[in-house]
């Protein structure tokens, strides 16, 4: 599919890799929607590039919320054509504390709801409104991608409400492509190693340099325009779809 003329959705848009997806189909000549909680990031953002993009304050949570992300996509643009699906959180928290305390179960439940709940309810709202639209001469109507994590496959300890939320968003990658295919609608997940993003930049600059030179080759933390450029690569390619791609400079996680 062409960037060009067609519109894109964009959650976790105001920040980290979502912002550099947004900023990336601009330059290529697509039109945005941001659909993040954080106003202030994401309308300066959308300020700072132009008409061809619009902010949407959503929880990915939210069936309302998303309604109304994907409802200003058709009415402000005229349709919707792809997904980029970034928001998400991540906590460390381990299953038994120093004190034998078991994980708090309302922690974990949060966790699910945004990564996993949250990327089920904004793709099956949005294939809603793409499979309205017109395919291209190649029957495409869409493309959806949605974010994971190196933590599904190699999660830490810490990790456990994180991986389980981000093996979730692996597992139903495939069932979604096959189903989605009959209208024209890709479906691929990119998996990320370990990115300068914000949520990154919590961790002291310390552990940040360490967990870059764990990374094989190259020996840094990825890029956010690395992510979005092989998520641009992903809406072009019109034969990948199904498929899990890991994007990690063949970091394997360790243990902690
Ligand atoms: N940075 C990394 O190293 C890394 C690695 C693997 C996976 N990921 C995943 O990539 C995605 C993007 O992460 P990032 O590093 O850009 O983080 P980030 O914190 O920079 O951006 C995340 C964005 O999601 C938004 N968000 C959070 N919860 C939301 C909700 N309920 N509704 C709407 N918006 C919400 C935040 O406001 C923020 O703007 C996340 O799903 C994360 O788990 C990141």
């Amino acid at each position: 599919m062409d960037i060009q003329q067609h519109t894109f959705l964009v959650t976790g848009g105001s920040s980290g890799l979502g912002a550099a997806c947004v900023c990336r189909l601009v330059k290529a000549g697509g039109k945005v929607i941001i659909a993040d909680l954080n106003e202030d990031a994401g309308r300066q953002l959308a300020d700072e590039l132009g008409s061809q993009v619009r902010f949407v304050k959503v929880n990915v949570v939210n069936a309302a919320d998303v309604t109304t992300a994907v409802t200003t996509s058709v009415t402000e643009f005229g349709g919707l054509h792809g997904v980029i699906h970034c928001a998400g959180m991540a906590i460390a928290t381990k299953l038994l504390d120093r004190e034998g305390n078991p994980h708090d179960l309302d922690t974990f439940s949060k966790v699910i709801q945004v990564n996993l709940v949250g990327t089920f309810n904004v793709i099956r709202l949005a294939a809603a409104a793409m499979i309205k639209g017109e395919p291209n001469a190649a029957g495409e109507r869409g493309v959806i991608i949605s974010t994971a994590s190196v933590a599904a496959f190699d999660g830490q300890i810490g990790q456990v409400a994180y991986a389980a939320s981000k093996g979730g968003v692996v597992g139903m990658t495939l069932p979604m492509a096959r189903e989605l295919a009959r209208y024209g609608i890709r479906v691929i997940t990119i998996a990320p190693g370990i990115f300068d993003t914000p949520m990154m930049a919590a961790l002291p600059e310390k552990a940040r340099q360490s967990l870059g030179e764990q990374v094989p080759f190259p020996s840094r933390l990825g890029r956010p325009d690395e992510y979005a450029a092989l998520a641009q690569h992903i809406i072009e390619n019109e034969m990948l779809n199904g498929e899990v791609i890991r994007l990690d400079g063949a970091i394997r996680m360790a243990p902690k």
